[in-house]
């Protein structure tokens, strides 16, 4: 695996072998010393068009845990602001010689340009309303940490599905992992044609006790250009889900950043059912198997010291 782009270029070994690599490195998240030599002498860049909380630091701690060196490039307060393009931005950075570019852009289809100009691996940070793979692989993580498999469990993905480049990634590695998904939102605010994925769709909340798990999905309100809700106050009466509507044993997720109070509760983020800062941690740990998968060719264990390595494991990189 070179690139990673979206969810369906990968097949369901390859997620297997991703989430074992992640567990490695989760254990040695838990560690009092966290790095490991793998990446030392490589470089990668982060390259981030769009805002970018969570994504942007786990990718860069995870460069770091495995002793690359990170070079970090927000768009704003960068070149791009005095009008260079994406291309030129990128054969800047190739100066470097980075071996990974993680790249964020709002347009759909940016990582892959990526891929036709340098050598780098490129992993898709999110584009548009595209792919966000990274983020479901973490959540495929996280509810395997949970459940022990997801094969035969119910998954409901409520709300902005129509702008959500988490909610096309999740249907993917979620059926693919064997899940059965539903979406659920106000028709506006649905794909047409999304059931080819293999989802059902709902536009309401009614059935919702049929849920194993419930995935919440953000308003997109810097997305929409017109109006896609009556109001939000309504959307909020219709699908917020909130302690009321959830029964005990259902378990919550959302990507993050919430909207407190518009389609999740506060309720709910606090409660015991929810795994939003499970989550974050998988983040960490899934995306440095991402970068060992892409960076080595059969190289070294990452985890386990060898003679040949370079740093001993438990000492600092
Ligand atoms: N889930 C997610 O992509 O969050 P950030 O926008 O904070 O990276």
């Amino acid at each position: 695996m070179k690139h990673l782009l979206a969810i369906d270029e990968l097949d369901r070994e390859q997620i297997e072998t991703l989430l074992e690599r992640a567990e490695s490195f989760a254990e040695v998240t838990r560690r009092d010393i966290k790095k490991v030599p793998t990446l030392r002498g490589q470089t990668v860049v982060t390259l981030f068009y769009e805002s970018s909380t969570r994504t942007s630091s786990s990718f860069e701690l995870a460069a770091k845990r495995l002793s690359a060196d990170v070079v970090s490039v927000k768009a704003s307060g960068s070149s791009v602001d005095k009008g260079e393009s994406l291309k030129d931005t990128v054969e800047t950075l190739s100066a470097y010689d980075p071996a990974a570019i993680v790249i964020r852009h709002p347009y759909a289809g940016a990582a892959r340009m990526l891929t036709e100009w340098v050598g780098a691996s490129v992993v898709n940070a999110g584009d548009g309303m595209h792919q966000h793979p990274s983020q479901a692989l973490l959540d495929v993580f996280t509810l395997r940490g949970r459940l022990g498999s997801l094969e035969g469990r119910n998954i409901w993905i409520v709300g902005d599905v129509l702008h959500s480049r988490v909610a096309r990634s999740n249907i993917e590695a979620f059926t693919m992992m064997g899940a059965k998904v539903t979406v659920c939102g106000p028709p506006t605010l649905i794909p047409r044609g999304i059931e080819a994925t293999g989802c059902e769709v709902r536009h309401s909340l009614d059935d919702l006790e049929q849920a194993d798990v419930v995935y919440l999905l953000r308003m997109q309100r810097e997305r929409m250009g017109e109006n896609f809700v009556p109001s939000i106050r309504e959307y909020a009466r219709l699908f917020q889900v909130n302690s009321r509507r959830l029964g005990p044993r259902q378990l919550v997720m959302h990507p993050g950043p919430v909207n407190r109070g518009i389609e999740i509760g506060s309720d709910v983020i606090d409660s015991s059912q929810s795994l939003i800062a499970d989550q974050v941690t998988s983040g960490l740990a899934v995306r440095m198997a991402i970068l060992y998968e892409l960076l080595t060719r059969g190289g070294q264990d990452p985890v386990t010291s060898t003679p040949e390595d370079p740093v001993p494991i438990g000492e600092p990189a």
